[in-house]
């Protein structure tokens, strides 16, 4: 179980994360929306390690990560999709996805006693590669992909890391239409598995209704509302704080 409490962040001035206390279970996918700049990402940086929190903690299984830098979190089992920055841009699809799995597999060697071959660490980087449908691109330079396939390839890594929890922060933007379907069935498969625990930041209010067992709404920072979807859409705090700036936003994309 993952946990916050009170977890929260100043930049100067500014409380970007505001005293957020909730909890995710194992088995579910928890959708976190709200307006732009309400502190989703933020959020995920405050549980992944990319920033330290002012106050508060994150706790997994009870066992509190507040301090760890970001390295030890994944190690712990939170898994936050690699930015392209984190990739080596000159290997190819396969070797960068080959090397997450060997990251992986380093970590359950000292527990499991058991060696994994060249071989068998190939073979699982590709049959990940394969199932984010970069099969016929895996000898392609990580650098030289399209935006869509570079999607595709942070969510093959972070697959092949077998985190605990995954964070996706908006995991389709940027996709042309016909790719953010293959996006959309890489996390309900996780999620069909049953097992992880699963933060999906999204935006696009079809996707969150389809995908989430629970939707928490955050705004200026503070945790607002939570609970089961059609509940948390139909309230008047979503309704007037997210919905309403989301039709704006079509509106603008539609002109
Ligand atoms: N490193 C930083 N230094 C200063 N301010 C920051 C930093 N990171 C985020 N902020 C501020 O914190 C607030 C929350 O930003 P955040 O990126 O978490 O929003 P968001 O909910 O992810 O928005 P979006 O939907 O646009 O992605 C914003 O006001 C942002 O400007
Ligand atoms: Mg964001």
């Amino acid at each position: 179980m993952l946990e916050t409490r009170n977890l929260t962040i100043k930049f100067g001035g500014h409380v970007a994360v505001d005293h957020v206390s909730c909890s995710f279970k194992p088995g579910t996918l928890t959708a976190i929306v709200g307006p732009n700049g309400a502190g989703k990402t933020t959020y995920f940086n405050l549980i992944s390690g990319q920033l330290r929190a002012t106050e508060g903690q994150v706790l997994l299984d009870g066992r509190d990560l507040s301090r760890l830098p970001a390295p030890l979190r994944t190690r712990a089992g939170l898994g936050r999709a690699f930015q392209l920055t984190q990739l080596f841009p000159n290997l190819s699809v396969l070797e960068n996805v080959r090397l997450a799995v060997q990251a992986r597999a380093g970590r359950g060697l000292r527990m499991l006693s058991v060696w994994l071959h060249h071989r068998d660490l190939l073979d699982e980087a590709m049959a990940i590669v394969e199932r984010v449908h970069l099969g016929d691109k895996a000898a392609a330079p990580a650098a030289s992909l399209p935006h869509g396939d570079q999607r595709k390839l942070e969510v093959a890594m972070l697959m092949a890391l077998k985190p605990l929890v995954y964070l996706f922060d908006e995991p389709t933007a940027g996709m042309s239409v016909d790719e953010v379907p293959v996006i959309l069935d890489l996390i309900r498969a996780l999620k069909a598995e049953g097992q992880h625990t699963i933060l999906l930041v999204e935006h696009k209010m079809d996707v969150v209704r389809e995908l989430a067992d629970r939707i928490i709404v955050l705004h200026n920072g503070q945790l607002v509302a939570d609970g089961e979807p059609a509940a948390v859409i139909a309230s008047p705090v979503v309704q007037q704080a997210y919905l309403g700036l989301a039709v704006e936003q079509d509106v603008q994309v539609a002109a």
